[in-house]
């Protein structure tokens, strides 16, 4: 099964399976990531399961659609590399994806 690696704000990391289809929230909150909040459930409507993708992957996992970009909005401390977590579903291309959970959500 391919891996994320989840990177806290101090630096820690978790790398977990993410089954391909599910989401990297799904993967998250599964294995109780902290700061991952994703209050919604993966509708696309609460922006509490912001992540940074890292840079060296953002190109693979592409920019969010205008729906996310609108959800953004709402997140903190937004970054061109940033993405909600629930809106990037996992697949083999994604093998040893690395994000950074956000200080706050
Ligand atoms: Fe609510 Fe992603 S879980 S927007």
């Amino acid at each position: 099964m391919p891996t994320v690696t989840y990177t806290q704000p101090d630096g820690t990391t978790k790398n977990i399976e993410v089954k391909v289809g599910q989401s990297i929230k799904d993967g998250a909150v599964n294995n109780l990531i902290p700061g991952i909040l994703a209050e919604c459930g993966g509708a696309c409507a609460c922006a509490t399961c912001h992540i940074y993708i890292d840079d060296q992957w953002f190109g693979k996992v592409g920019p969010a659609e205008d729906i996310e970009k609108d959800m953004l909005d709402f997140a903190e401390d937004v970054k061109d590399n940033s993405r909600l977590s629930c809106q990037v579903d996992m697949s083999e291309d994604l093998n040893g994806l690395i994000v950074h959970v956000p200080e706050n959500q």
